[in-house]
């Protein structure tokens, strides 16, 4: 079987943040997520996931994965440390035929395809231990690969314990190992922690079986930023960069144009259709799905929405929401979730929709607020229509039906109907039914008093 060990114990104190290391979002995935992603894709079954003193907070983020199963370092002064030993507390899941495949959960840049390599290279090569390296311009802080002037491995040395020659070797450890199960155990059960830092290195395992006359070798990974691992928000930002570059060249090559590539921000689920054009300042999230021809333009975020074809968005938020085809949004529309505008309709200026629903060809171009409604087709909103969804206690749903016109600054006290074809007047409290075909006004009559203003001044002035 294929099996994985994922070291993820350590503080990550490093980060200077409450939250722990491994659960930090790259591009809005956490970290881990990433690394359980690519082992899960490249065959690896089972993953035992190595989780130290924030354990409960791992385990509430991944519970759901029932081919994850949790392990606990216990972490602290006198307690055994180091990744050989982390990787050790798995070993009873371990037998001798397995491969078992050892990374980190801070150095999410792995993925399917460099593991399935590394795996096949490991197989195909029937070696005992496989380690997967990578050649980086800048190695500060991992350890390096040593090997004799027929570029035979010999050993890994960590920076700690690496001599002067050592430490200009550019080619590094990227952490993540392919063990022979019956090598696996073997090494773990012979680590010492006779080094600078009192540590039971994984890497050790390196030399033994090598003394021990067994096949081990290094692969050398193409992609250089597989090995780079998490220890800072320095480190995060980068990564971030690289998954976020990634992204928006994928799309780059299915033809969307970005007005300026780096100032965009697309999660990694995001669909988005041909002839597509994107301002900068845009950030689509989660399952959003962008159809052909549309235009987004700047300050604009979608989370989970679909918009269909020929829609253009001015600085926005839309969420959870469905836009259909040649709709015009913003600037500075809010649709809250649960929201469905239909085709060529206008959400203007200002305009705030939460779970309601437009028919086609419904506009509400200024300052509006429309909650907890069923609106039809071809309907007016006035600038300033309010849907008075709530009474403090509870909400109410109101209906109005197709080609109904609403005045500018109408209050609709929900629940409440309005009729097909029906007025109503600007100004107006509607509180009951609106008949289809009528007008309704529902505000005080005007009262107008000529000369007021003089004859108001004409009796101060007798006084
Ligand atoms: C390790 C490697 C180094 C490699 C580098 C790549 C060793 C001895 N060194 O060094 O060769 O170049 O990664 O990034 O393996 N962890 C536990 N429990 C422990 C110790 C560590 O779960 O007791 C976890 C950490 O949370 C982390 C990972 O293992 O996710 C790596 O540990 P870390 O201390 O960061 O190793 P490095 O010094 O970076
Ligand atoms: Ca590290």
């Amino acid at each position: 079987m294929n099996q994985a060990i994922i070291l993820a114990a350590g503080e990550g104190s490093r980060m200077k943040s409450s939250l722990i290391k491994v659960l930090h979002k790259i591009n809005g995935k956490p970290m881990l997520q990433y690394v359980l992603d690519a082992t899960a894709k490249s065959g690896f079954d089972k993953r035992y996931l190595i989780v130290g003193n924030n354990k409960n907070k791992v385990i509430e983020a991944f519970s759901s994965d029932e081919s994850i199963k949790f392990i606990e370092q216990k972490m602290g002064p006198g307690e055994p440390y180091g990744t050989g030993y982390a990787a050790s507390l798995a070993k009873d899941y371990i037998t001798n035929d397995d491969n078992v495949l050892v990374a980190f959960g801070d150095t999410p840049l792995v993925n399917e395809e460099i593991l399935k390599s590394f795996l096949s290279f490991h197989m195909d090569n029937d070696n005992n231990l496989t380690i997967l390296s990578a050649v980086l311009e800048n190695c500060d802080g991992y350890g390096r690969i040593i090997r004799d002037n027929a570029d035979k491995l010999l050993k890994i040395v960590e920076q700690k314990d690496a001599n002067e020659e050592e430490l200009k070797i550019r080619e590094v450890n990227s952490g993540i190992y392919c063990f022979k199960g019956k090598d696996f155990l073997d090494s773990i059960n012979n680590l010492k922690n006779d080094n600078v830092k009192k540590e039971y290195y994984l890497t050790d395992a390196v030399a033994y079986l090598l003394s021990k006359g067994k096949k081990v070798d290094a692969y050398i990974s193409k992609d250089q930023n597989i090995a780079l691992g998490v220890n800072n928000q320095v480190d995060l930002a980068k990564i971030e960069e690289i998954v976020r570059k990634n992204i928006v060249r994928k799309w780059m090559l299915e033809g969307v144009y970005f007005k300026n590539p780096d100032n965009v921000y697309i999660e990694e689920d995001v669909k988005i259709g041909r002839d597509v054009e994107i301002y900068p300042d845009v950030i689509l999230e989660g399952k959003t799905v962008i159809e052909d021809n549309v235009r987004i333009y700047g300050y604009t975020r979608i989370k989970d929405s679909h918009i269909a074809k020929d829609v253009s968005i001015e600085s926005s938020l839309i969420e959870d929401s469905y836009i259909g085809e040649r709709t015009k949004v913003g600037p500075n529309a809010h649709l809250r979730p649960n929201s469905k505008v239909g085709k060529d309709c206008k959400v203007g200026n200002f305009v705030e929709i939460k779970n309601a629903s437009l028919g086609d060809g419904t506009k509400a171009g200024h300052l509006a607020y429309v909650g907890d409604a069923d609106v039809g087709n071809n309907v007016n909103i006035g600038c300033g229509v309010i849907f008075a969804n709530y009474d403090g206690k509870k909400k109410y749903r109101s209906k109005v039906e197709d080609n109904a016109f609403i005045g500018s600054n109408s209050n609709i006290v929900a629940p409440v109907e309005i009729g097909e074809n029906a007025y109503v007047a600007a100004g107006s409290t509607i509180i009951t039914t609106v008949i289809k075909d009528s007008l309704s006004i529902a505000r005080a009559r005007q009262v107008d008093k000529i000369d007021w203003v003089k004859n108001k001044k004409n009796m101060e002035e007798e006084k």
